[in-house]
């Protein structure tokens, strides 16, 4: 057989493609929104008198933008090309492929109307009214047959950890999803929760804790294990690792969310194991951390003019910061001075920006000029300029939250002598304004930087022809041309 024979297959890019620009699009919208309710909690005359762009109704706008639709699409987007690409076959069906595609989009449409006009469950993270509670679970469903159908396919017998990495995303979003939106409807966007009381509060936060760690943790180290090593053209520096971190990584997760519930309701044994749980999860984040930072060891000198490995190496010294920080917020007497307060965005978007953002980034200008049939990005500098502006502006945010997170704990702990309480609660906003201002500032910067990425993508997908890419097992007869998308590391 050879490249024009016509039972030549190639890859399903199509779907790769539409994904991929998609996810740079809400990327942009996301954290513009982020920006804006940024600057609503520096000045609140930013809220208008106007219900729309209140910033309760915006906030989670924010939050279903950057995590679904643009950390979604671009989970979407790298499951697709990784799977085909390790499993060596087409897509197992391009039309529900194009369904998750449209669906998908169809789901984050009906967010960015129904949020703000204050339609909401109230439950964080899955807002969504039931009717588009149920679209997402035929997405979903349609999501998992196309990729296990493909894993089911497979012309290589071995099962590429990052697949493992995707499936387990997969399977654990599907059942939090379903169970946490269980909900009586009561008019088409009205429902109430199947759940009441602390019960609905352990329901949700299991819920809360694995959507960070499946949905923002276990795809994205999917990510991790293809395109790191495609990047810095190394083999994963331990593949046993890799399976321990695993199955580690997912027994643990499962048990830690009762650590957003400290000092509630909920029985103290219950927080007490979230706890214990939530401090284990260090080890398996940070086995994987090491593993993809180590893939690098012998090729270190390739981060000096690599901007793209960059993003990917830098995002995982956030994910380990991240993950150092969690651990210690989930021990009961810190999590007293943490909670409520700024700490927890500043760890949240340490690893929203650090660790989701970079990675994603990173994977997408990789994969944009491979699907677009052009040789680089259209600027290499422009990379380059966008990592500083990333990071830069990364630091600048987190560092801002903690110093006013820690400051407005401990103004609302202190007390007088008298037993009276030292500050107001108002005297802790005041002080937080400059720490806003530059939570801003980094804000601005980081979306600045998404900005450039997207004048960058748009001109390398101008300038470039797509065309399909033949699978490799199906010509195998003939010496194979360089092929970029082979995986370094099988075994
Ligand atoms: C330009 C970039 C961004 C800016 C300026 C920004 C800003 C904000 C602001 C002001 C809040 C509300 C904080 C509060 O309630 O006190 C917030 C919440 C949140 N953001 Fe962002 N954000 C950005 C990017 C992102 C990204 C990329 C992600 C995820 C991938 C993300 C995930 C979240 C989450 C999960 C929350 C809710 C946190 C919580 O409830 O504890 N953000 N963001
Ligand atoms: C070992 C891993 C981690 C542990 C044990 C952990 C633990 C925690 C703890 C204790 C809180 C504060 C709960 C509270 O006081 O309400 C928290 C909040 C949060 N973390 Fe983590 N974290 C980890 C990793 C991450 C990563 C990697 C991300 C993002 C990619 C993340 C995203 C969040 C979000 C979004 C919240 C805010 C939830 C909310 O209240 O809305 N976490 N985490």
């Amino acid at each position: 057989m050879n490249f024009s024979n016509s039972n030549a297959v190639a890859y399903n890019d199509k779907v790769v493609r539409q994904f991929s620009i998609m996810a740079i699009v809400w990327g942009v919208v996301g954290m513009l929104v982020g920006v804006i309710i940024a600057a609503q909690l520096t000045w609140p005359e930013l809220n208008f008198g106007i219900s729309f762009l209140s910033y309760g109704r915006l906030r989670p706008l924010h939050t279903n933008a950057v995590i679904f639709a643009f950390g979604g699409c671009a989970l979407f987007a790298t499951a697709y090309y990784v799977v085909q690409r390790t499993c060596q076959v087409r897509l197992f069906s391009d039309r529900l492929a194009a369904f998750t595609f449209w669906g998908w989009q169809l789901v984050i449409l009906a967010a960015a109307i129904s949020l703000p006009l204050g339609y909401t469950q109230g439950k964080e993270y899955a807002e969504l009214e039931w009717p588009i509670d149920i679209l997402i679970t035929l997405v979903w469903v349609s999501f998992a047959v196309v990729f296990f159908g493909t894993l089911g396919t497979r012309k290589v017998r071995h099962i590429y950890v990052a697949n493992w990495f995707y499936g387990a995303f997969i399977i654990a979003v599907a059942l939090l999803h379903v169970v946490n939106s269980a909900a009586m409807p009561a008019g088409l966007m009205k429902s109430y929760s199947a759940y009441a009381g602390v019960q609905d509060a352990m329901i949700q936060w299991w819920y809360g804790h694995n959507a960070v760690g499946f949905f923002l943790t276990a795809g994205f180290l999917g990510m991790m294990y293809y395109f790191i090593p495609k990047q810095a053209e190394r083999p994963v520096y331990s593949y046993r690792l890799s399976i321990v971190h695993f199955w580690a990584l997912i027994f643990t997760y499962m048990w830690a969310g009762p650590h957003h519930l400290h000092y509630t309701a909920l029985p103290d044994w219950t927080q007490s194991l979230g706890m214990v749980f939530s401090l284990i999860l260090l080890a398996p984040s940070w086995g994987g951390m090491i593993n993809g930072v180590m893939t690098l060891s012998g090729a270190w000198h390739k981060l000096r003019d690599d901007p793209i490995l960059r993003f990917l190496i830098v995002s995982l010294s956030f994910y380990g910061m991240s993950t150092f920080e969690g651990p210690m917020m989930s021990i009961k007497t810190v999590n007293a001075l943490s909670h409520y307060t700024d700490w927890t965005i500043g760890h949240v978007h340490s690893g929203a920006l650090g660790w989701v953002g970079l990675i994603s980034m990173g994977s997408l200008y990789y994969l944009i000029p491979r699907l677009f049939g052009a040789k680089q990005m259209h600027s290499i500098r422009a990379i380059e300029l966008h990592f500083w502006m990333a990071t830069i502006g990364i630091v600048i945010y987190i560092a801002a939250m903690w110093i006013s997170g820690v400051m407005q704990g401990l103004m609302w702990r202190a007390v007088n002598a008298d037993g009276t309480l030292t500050y107001t609660f108002v005297e802790s906003v005041k002080a937080s304004f400059p720490f806003y201002v530059l939570r801003l500032l980094g804000g601005l910067l980081y979306f600045g930087g998404m900005l450039v990425m997207a004048w960058n993508v748009f001109k390398t997908a101008a300038g470039g022809r797509p065309v399909e890419i033949l699978i490799p097992h199906v010509v195998a007869a003939r010496p194979l041309p360089a092929d970029p998308s082979a995986t370094p590391a099988h075994a």
